[in-house]
């Protein structure tokens, strides 16, 4: 028994019924969990209160924080200092924005055009498969820029400040465990370069023959997600997917290209996507930490894995991959052939 479509959710519906023909694609879509055998896992948990205390817990802290960013390119933090309320009225802003007609979350004319969309995903791999999900992915210049905040309220300003604060510290720690100096993430990434993105994946009729979002590596410096109870995120480590186990009040963070490139690899952007389930819809939110277009990507290591480029050029590269072979090819397009 399939519990019926929200009916907020018409081109999910329709795309249900595509599914059900068997259309996707012309031909049968693989079964997405059962491509590579998963495996539930948790991911590293570090507390940031050692960071609050005496200098042998603060180094040791930091020493994890780098180690799960070389190992796994991705851990959980408690005590994080974002107030659980701020998360709790987060979650309901974002329903308050889901839960508006499909054809006026796409007609919001206080949103630049393209900030929202279903059932595909900038990050697409595979271009015949399809996302199960829906997404406001927001400029945090424009959460900033008071003429729309009408729409966006000013708690996505306070979310948005606060998790700004907080990646700059994992950045500033990173950089600084790698001997550059701790400042140089915080000159380029500005608080207006950053995103704000918000995922909802309705459950799903067939979840075996969707994904929630593709996988991809992020293509920034670093990001927080906080992710609701239901799970569905999955990382590929050691040639397996790891299903990331829900942890109440944690905040997930994983490494992107941006910091894989500049570490010369000793930070691991690691692939990650998101799967669905029959019994209930998912929320999760993530902050980007990403730089002024002009940056440029040079590793101080040398002769570096990867090639100097700059964050316009990288952008780019990837629009114009997904174009041609919908999919993101990413860092690969980059390496340095000596
Ligand atoms: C993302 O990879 O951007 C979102 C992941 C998630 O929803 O858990
Ligand atoms: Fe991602």
């Amino acid at each position: 028994q399939v519990s019926p479509l929200a009916p907020y959710d018409p081109p999910l519906e329709e795309t249900y019924k595509n599914l059900l023909k068997n259309e996707l694609g012309g031909s049968s879509p693989m079964s997405v969990q059962e491509q590579i055998i998963v495996e539930a896992r948790e991911l590293p948990l570090i507390d940031l209160n050692k960071l609050r205390s005496g200098e042998k817990e603060r180094e040791e802290c930091k020493r994890e924080i780098a180690k799960a960013s070389e190992e796994w390119g991705f851990f959980q933090v408690l005590n994080h200092g974002i107030p659980r309320n701020l998360l709790v009225e987060m979650r309901e802003e974002q329903e308050k924005l889901f839960r508006k007609p499909f054809i006026e979350k796409l007609n919001d004319k206080n949103l630049l055009d393209g900030s929202y969309w279903w059932g595909t995903s900038s990050a697409n791999c595979l271009a015949h498969q399809f996302s199960w999900s829906e997404a406001f992915h927001l400029p945090l210049s424009h959460i900033y820029d008071s003429g729309c905040l009408t729409s966006i309220s000013s708690t996505m300003e306070q979310y948005a400040s606060k998790v700004s604060e907080l990646a700059q510290q994992f950045a500033e720690i990173l950089t600084e465990n790698i001997g550059q100096d701790p400042s140089y993430i915080k000159q380029m990434c500005l608080p207006n370069t950053c995103y704000l993105r918000m995922n909802r994946y309705p459950s799903c009729p067939l979840p075996q023959e969707v994904t929630g979002l593709m996988p991809h590596t992020d293509s920034d410096f670093l990001t927080i997600l906080h992710q609701d109870e239901i799970g569905g995120l999955q990382l590929f480590k050691d040639g397996k997917w790891v299903a990331v186990k829900p942890y109440d009040g944690a905040l997930i963070i994983n490494i992107g290209d941006l910091f894989q490139a500049w570490s010369n690899d000793v930070y691991k952007s690691v692939e990650h996507r998101v799967v669905v389930n029959k019994w209930s819809e998912r929320f999760s939110m993530a902050y980007f930490l990403c730089p002024t277009h002009d940056t440029i990507i040079e590793s101080f290591v040398k002769p570096s894995v990867y090639r100097r480029f700059s964050f316009r050029e990288y952008r780019q590269q990837v629009q114009e991959d997904v174009k041609k072979f919908g999919c993101k090819i990413g860092l690969p397009k980059f390496l340095n052939i000596i």
